[in-house]
């Protein structure tokens, strides 16, 4: 052992699955480089899109000249009450009841570390939390670093490349009874395979029947459909069944806050004397993490959310974006006919969200990038926000040759 160099022995970590390919894209000196990894909003041009709502946010904020004060443990008390109304809606029941335990958090996957932590410390079930597979590059890493166990259910068939509604329900019946299972509340990333609502419905009564507490994370809502009240159809509906849910809510998507780090961390209590109790002990998870939340995104969203105007304006943003990533959906798809590609690609229009799940391999991903300089996760997931007008044509074509085995072969791209 020596002490002149303390971390000799630290091992090179793995790149992160998801903003390990931005980092690549970075490091590409290519002009004709595309990032379709991170799942953020491009718009037409391939920018980042900040919202009206939100600039205008920004100003009626900048003349208010609030001060800098420490926020409550909880968050901004305005922003809980907004940002719950959105999810479960003005009027559901334990809302209006004052039964509904909810902190601000550093966006969904703050939200979700929150939740796994109190998890961790007062579940009285057993601590397996189970992914659907596929699943968001980070969750799993999220629910070990929280101390809990991760298992899988199955979610995604690839030979239909659709749901495994009857894996999925199998997996869930077979789950030791008071399990946890997270589930995606709309627009699953990384599938883009939902779903319906009589589905959902089923999938409640299973879980309620097993007694298992249904965990869900909501980071599209608004993207899925356009429609914010429809987004959270599986949201409402297990919380009129009577679930004690949990919820991660992030406004990283539906509001292009991705930096600003605005979401929420909610659970449904019994009474109001459990949800005072369990507030009192998610004061107790945040303050030794970080103290408090961040000021800024709390009042951004607040602002956007009270004002009737900013927020009429807000809904039909998301909606453009919805529209316009559909759009994508439509022009890669005939794109990829009209080049002949192999296989068949009507998922591509049907997949909800702001992703495609290609079937593209993990080589042919890594001849995408090599030569084509394309950037993707290697789940063969990509993000049609990355694609517009200018570049969808060479995506399509370098996509179309990746699949025929062409990508590499000289004078292929
Ligand atoms: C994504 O899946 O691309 C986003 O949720 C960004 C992230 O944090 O991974």
């Amino acid at each position: 052992m020596t002490f002149t160099n303390f971390w000799a022995k630290v091992p090179q970590g793995p790149a992160d699955p998801v903003l390990g390919v931005t980092e690549a894209f970075k490091r590409d000196p290519s002009d004709q480089k595309i990032n379709v990894g991170v799942g953020a909003y491009r718009d037409e041009d391939g920018k980042p899109y900040v919202l009206d709502s939100v600039r205008k946010a920004e100003d009626i904020l900048h003349q208010k000249k609030s001060d800098k004060e420490y926020l409550p443990i909880t968050g901004l008390a305005q922003f809980l009450v907004l940002a719950s109304e959105l999810a479960y809606g003005k009027d559901s029941k334990p809302l209006q009841e004052g039964r509904i335990a909810v902190v601000q958090s550093i966006s969904g996957t703050g939200a979700l570390r929150i939740g796994f932590e109190f998890i961790r410390q007062f579940y009285p079930g057993p601590k397996n939390l189970y992914l659907p597979q596929p699943t968001w590059g980070a969750h799993a890493s999220v629910v070990e670093a929280s101390g809990l166990t991760v298992k899988r259910y199955r979610y995604f068939d690839a030979e239909t490349i659709g749901l495994d509604f009857d894996g999925m329900k199998e997996d869930i019946e077979a789950a030791e009874e008071g399990s946890i299972f997270l589930l995606h509340a709309c627009a699953q990333n990384p599938t883009g395979v939902d779903p319906t609502q009589e589905q959902w419905r089923e999938i409640s009564d299973i879980i309620k029947r097993k007694k298992h507490l249904a965990f869900f994370d909501m980071a599209y809502q608004g993207f899925a459909s356009g429609d914010v009240d429809r987004d959270a159809y599986a949201v409402r509906y297990f919380v009129e069944q009577g679930h004690e849910i949990m919820l991660a809510q992030s406004f990283a998507k539906n509001l292009g806050l991705y930096g600003e780090r605005a979401g929420t961390f909610s659970m449904v209590c019994a009474s109001v004397d459990e949800k005072d109790r369990v507030l009192s002990q998610l004061k107790r998870v945040i303050r030794p993490l970080y103290s408090s939340p961040p000021l800024h995104p709390a009042q951004l969203v607040t602002v956007i959310l009270s004002d009737p105007e900013l927020y009429a304006e807000w809904l039909t943003e998301v909606k453009k974006m919805s529209d316009r990533i559909n759009a994508m959906r439509e022009r890669l798809y005939d794109l990829l006919v009209e080049n002949q590609t192999p296989g068949e690609w009507g998922h591509i229009k049907k997949q909800i969200g702001m992703f495609s799940y290609t079937g593209l391999t993990p080589e042919q991903v890594d001849a995408m990038a090599k030569y084509a300089h394309i950037y993707m996760t290697r789940d063969g997931r990509i993000s049609m926000a990355g694609l517009n007008e200018h570049n969808i044509k060479y995506f399509a074509d370098a996509m179309s040759k990746a699949v025929k085995g062409e990508l590499g072969l000289k004078s292929s791209m």
